[in-house]
């Protein structure tokens, strides 16, 4: 089994120590956090004695002291340094194991020890990725090979799955759900014995390293594995179910966190084909979960997706708080609405979602998605890691302390981008998502510019042509994507069913709800409250200017309102102009990038240089095809021309 340690490739530092001695408790000897160091000195320090003991410490070692503090929080670390020590302690195993990433990021980024004093905890609680691997070993919307979780009906505990916990630990992620969302196939028994035996297994591991286990369960697993005829959340019979289901699924795997819901969404089977609502389904799996500390994660994606495009009054964006606001305060203590982090489906740009804050008496967790299904699939480089950071420091501006998202959720979840490719994730350069991503959930304040260098470093080695230009490549990528596919928050102008490249009006018939009603006299989807009404659904001062045609933000204008091509935008040009300059624009930063890749040539390894260049090659190749589509589309329907006049094709 061959695949890449990405940023745990550790390298041998420029030290010429003699002995490197670990000292701890007998107890934490068979902790992650000890194997990691002694894993770590030995490829860091290959001359070197790694030792379990401090006796022999003189100017030839180097002492590094493990310890668990209880005064501390339970993930939280603190580390110490003095001359040739450093001591390392966390208030629990998972808060030392962290303190020992920290601890050996700085020193691989130094190049040695540099002794340096640290202290800190994570910023959300429940830091979590979100796999959709199918049991068949396929996943959906993966961009990376297969599934290392599942082959052909059967869970997969091996090297990989070490290595992924390793990863996935050392940038502080503590909660992984293994299986899709949409539950198919053999995932459906995951809840039986039939899986006991490698879910257990698979858990203890995960809890080595700090992460509790999730899955998918089928709501209808009632019917589906249960053999009743019913899956009606207030049924004693389903009720019953659920409760030995559970009690027999936690006793055999101790470190289960509980379970991640899709409910009447997209097919999936939900409670209103039982009259009920989804305070009555997620209450029903709470209660069944909660004897044994379980959290039920319910999503709020739920919407009409068998729209008729002639009805303009129905609006997808609205689904998420028309149904779920009037369920607010109704929902058990161990339930967390999952929230995509805009109201439609993880586009390149969309609003905010305006259940943040607004809910004040429901749990909520944000959900975003690395897993680049319409921002590139892998073959764009697209840093999705500063719009995380944007969208969890929004000010919602609803009445509380501190409005900003990141303070009104008690977690974050992302659809993982990972799959069994050599890489993990298809690009070499995606990987710098999931690194970025669990960083910035173990610390909101992250620096992107120190983010975006560190993980070049780590990754690529020291060489600074290599940082300066990986990292000036991930900054502006989000922004070069969005300019050439489509600027001004519009989405949806993709192909049908797997989102890749462009289709103006692939979506625009359909019955998903994601129409941008593109005519010859303007463009956009009329949301204020002459519209749709969808901006009322923010805090009153959001809705203010989400509403307002000439306060609304630039990037956001074209979803919330219907204008003219020659409606002026704030920055002074039109929506024509901007549409023509974006998309040729982004296309020129496109061809930058890959000309800055290019110029890495012997600088990075083959294999690695090779990944990305192909990938370049796909990302122009398809980025000259949306940039001349898209103009194209509006300069026929418009009858504008690009005042510069650049080539656009007729
Ligand atoms: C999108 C995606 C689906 C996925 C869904 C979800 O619609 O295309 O594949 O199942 O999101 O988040 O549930």
């Amino acid at each position: 089994m061959v695949f890449s340690k990405l940023w745990l490739n550790y390298k041998k530092l420029d030290d010429t120590r003699k002995r490197i001695l670990i000292s701890c408790e007998h107890s934490l000897k068979e902790s992650a956090a000890f194997e990691e160091l002694q894993t770590a000195m030995k490829a860091m320090l290959p001359e070197a004695i790694v030792l379990w003991k401090s006796e022999v410490f003189d100017d030839d070692s180097y002492l590094i002291v493990l310890g668990i503090h209880p005064e501390l929080d339970r993930e939280e670390y603190t580390i110490a340094a003095s001359l040739n020590i450093t001591e390392i302690c966390g208030g629990s195993e998972a808060g030392l194991l962290y303190g020992v990433f920290e601890f050996l990021k700085r020193t691989a980024l130094a190049g040695g020890f540099i002794g340096f004093n640290a202290q800190a905890k994570p910023s959300q609680p429940l830091r979590m990725l979100d796999h959709w691997d199918n049991a068949d070993g396929s996943i959906e919307r993966g961009y990376s090979g297969k599934s290392f979780f599942f082959k052909d009906g059967e869970l997969l505990v091996n090297e990989r799955t070490v290595m992924y916990a390793r990863l996935m630990a050392s940038v502080g992620i503590n909660g992984v759900v293994i299986n899709n969302v949409n539950v198919r196939g053999s995932a459906k028994r995951l809840l039986t014995k039939d899986y006991a035996d490698s879910l257990e297994e698979l858990g203890e591991l995960f809890g080595r390293y700090g992460i509790k286990l999730f899955i998918c369960p089928d709501f209808a697993a009632p019917i589906s594995v249960g053999g009743l005829d019913s899956a009606d959340p207030l049924d004693e019979r389903v009720i019953n179910w659920w409760k030995e289901c559970c009690a027999s699924l936690f006793s055999r795997i101790p470190n289960l966190g509980g379970f991640l819901v899709k409910a009447d969404s997209e097919g999936q089977p939900g409670p209103f084909a039982y009259g009920r609502d989804h305070a009555d389904g997620a209450n029903m799996l709470a209660r069944a979960v909660a004897p044994f500390g379980g959290l039920v994660i319910w999503r709020c994606f739920v919407y009409n997706c068998a729209q008729d495009w002639r009805d303009l009054k129905t609006d997808r964006a609205r689904s998420g708080y028309d149904n779920f606001m009037p369920l607010d305060g109704r929902f058990d203590d161990n339930v967390i609405l999952q929230v995509k982090n805009g109201p439609m489906d993880f586009q390149v740009r969309e609003p905010v979602h305006p259940l943040f804050g607004a809910m004040k008496h429901t749990k909520l967790m944000a959900e975003f998605q690395l897993a680049q299904e319409y921002t590139g699939q892998q073959k764009h480089v697209c840093w999705l890691v500063p719009m995380i950071k944007d969208i969890l420091g929004f000010h919602t501006k609803h009445d509380m302390q501190d409005d900003r998202v990141s303070r009104t959720v008690c977690g974050v979840a992302a659809v993982a981008n990972t799959g069994d490719d050599f890489c993990w994730t298809g690009s070499e350069l995606a990987a710098a998502n999931l690194y970025g991503y669990g960083r910035l959930l173990f610390n909101e304040d992250t620096d992107l510019d120190e983010l975006a260098e560190e993980w070049a470093q780590l990754t690529f080695g020291d060489d600074e042509q290599v940082i300066s230009a990986v990292s000036e490549i991930l900054k502006g990528s989000h922004k070069a994507y969005e300019d050439y596919t489509v600027p001004l928050g519009l989405g949806w102008m993709c192909k049908p069913n797997h989102h890749y490249g462009p289709d103006p009006w692939g979506y625009e018939f359909d019955r998903w709800g994601t129409y941008n009603r593109a005519d010859r006299n303007g463009i956009g989807v009329d949301r204020s409250p002459a519209g749709t009404g969808y901006s009322a659904q923010y805090a009153p001062e959001w809705a203010e200017v989400y509403g307002d045609i000439d306060r609304c933000p630039d990037d956001l204008l074209l979803f919330f309102h219907r204008v003219p091509y020659t409606h002026k935008l704030r920055g002074g040009k039109t929506v024509i102009q901007h549409i023509y300059d974006a998309h040729f624009e982004g296309y020129e930063q496109a061809e930058h990038f890959a000309a800055l890749w290019a110029s890495l040539k012997g600088r990075v390894d083959e294999r690695t240089f090779k990944n990305v260049s192909e990938r370049f090659e796909e990302q122009l190749n398809c980025a000259k095809e949306w940039r001349d589509i898209i103009n194209t589309f509006f300069h026929r329907l418009s009858g504008i021309d690009d005042k510069q006049g650049r080539k656009i094709y007729n």
